[in-house]
């Protein structure tokens, strides 16, 4: 039976353990910069078996927030460069998550102050985070978004390659494609986000074109091995719907499936929220989707996610329900989580104030177990 803390190979990954550090958005990169003590934090994470970062934006259009990376200019890429260094100095193997935020922007955010685009010009009941020019952050409306023309597609596929490709420059072990949690490949799949006419909407299959298009030209340019995907089928994150996630879902994994990816990431349930939320008339079952990816010949890793502890981690990977277990709030609070979930804790408390935005406080102070021993 396997455990939490035996080694696995996901595509070309060889990790350490079956424990991995979820992407989680901390927004302490000034002009989309990873600063130095931005590659503390992941090092100090560095005994997870997998890290991926941060949401990270493939271009200036797909950004949508204050403060968050990018991997689309040359200073980015320099920040992440030393991140990478850092990670691997320590022993790590990291992955960084390719974003596109579609519809959750704000003018403000985008080139020459224009609306963010999506599938469809329908604005979304959501909130961006936005600094200004004192410092101080707020909450504010996403903008009203317009809709991609059909011509505009291929650049945005572009982008997805360009960027994967300047990710591996820097020294990443591979990417994750961010396809869950109401942004842009998630607001085409999704019939709420979605009322195109054209090859990009209407049915399943047209609806997952785009996630198609992006996961052909990032394994095209990197190696599947090396590329992930992450989805969120029934979320209800930034206003993202549809009422038949199971049949919509099936089919994402049959087409992810074609590939030989080196992991797929489900978040199960509502991100953060409850395990069983429900879209559509029934609950979503997992097992299903895992069965409907393997019976199409899918060979990646599979990896779950949201709310997981030691305990049911540990029953996952041993029942073998999932080969990999992410894990978000725990390692903002934890950077020795491994060590503590083979101890049986005891755990730090994560302080949601410091959560997005600020300085090194709540973010590189959290003390591991040797630390507080010390002290
Ligand atoms: C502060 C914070 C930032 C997050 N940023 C991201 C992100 O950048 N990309 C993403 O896919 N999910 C993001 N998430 C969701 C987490 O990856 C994860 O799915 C969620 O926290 C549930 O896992 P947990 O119960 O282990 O915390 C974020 C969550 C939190 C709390």
């Amino acid at each position: 039976m396997p455990t939490l803390f035996d080694p696995v190979k996901a595509g070309a990954l060889s990790l350490s353990n079956r424990i991995v550090m979820a992407p989680l958005t901390r927004n302490r990169s000034p002009n989309a910069v990873p600063k130095p003590v931005t590659a503390t934090y992941y090092a100090q994470r560095a005994s997870a078996g997998l890290l991926i970062t941060e949401a990270t934006a493939i271009s200036h259009q797909g950004q949508g927030y204050a403060d968050v990376p990018g991997l689309y200019a040359p200073e980015q890429l320099e920040g992440w460069r030393r991140v990478t260094d850092a990670v691997h100095e320590a022993g790590g193997c990291i992955v960084t998550q390719l974003w596109h935020v579609g519809r959750i922007s704000h003018t403000s955010l985008q080139p020459g102050g224009g609306a963010p685009v999506a599938p469809s010009a329908i604005r979304a009941k959501a909130k961006t985070y936005l600094v200004s020019s004192d410092g101080t952050g707020s909450f504010a409306d996403t903008s009203e978004p317009r809709a991609l023309g059909i011509d505009e597609i291929p650049g945005i596929v572009a982008d997805y390659r360009r960027a994967a490709r300047a990710a591996v420059d820097a020294g990443f072990d591979g990417v994750e494609i961010h396809a869950a949690n109401g942004y842009l490949i998630d607001q085409f799949l999704r019939a709420g986000s979605n009322v195109r006419t054209d090859a990009y909407g209407g049915t399943i299959e047209n609806r997952a074109r785009l996630l198609q298009e992006v996961v052909a030209a990032v394994t095209e340019e990197i190696g599947a091995q090396r590329t992930g995907i992450r989805i969120s089928p029934v979320t209800p994150a930034n206003d993202a719907a549809d009422d038949q996630p199971q049949a919509l879902f099936d089919y994402v994994v049959r087409v992810l499936a074609r590939y030989e990816l080196a992991y797929v990431h489900v978040i199960e349930g509502a991100t953060g929220g409850a395990r069983d939320h429900q879209q559509g008339d029934r609950p979503f079952d997992y097992a299903v989707l895992r069965e409907a990816y393997a019976a199409a010949g899918g060979k990646g890793a599979w990896m779950v996610n949201n709310g997981y502890d030691g305990a049911t981690a540990e029953e996952t990977v041993a029942s073998g329900k999932a080969d990999l277990v992410a894990f978000g709030k725990p390692f903002i609070a934890n950077p020795d989580l491994v060590e503590r979930l083979r101890e049986g804790g005891p755990f730090n408390v994560p302080d949601k104030t410091t959560f997005y935005g600020g300085g090194e406080h709540g973010y590189v102070d959290y003390p591991t177990l040797e630390d507080a021993r010390r002290a």
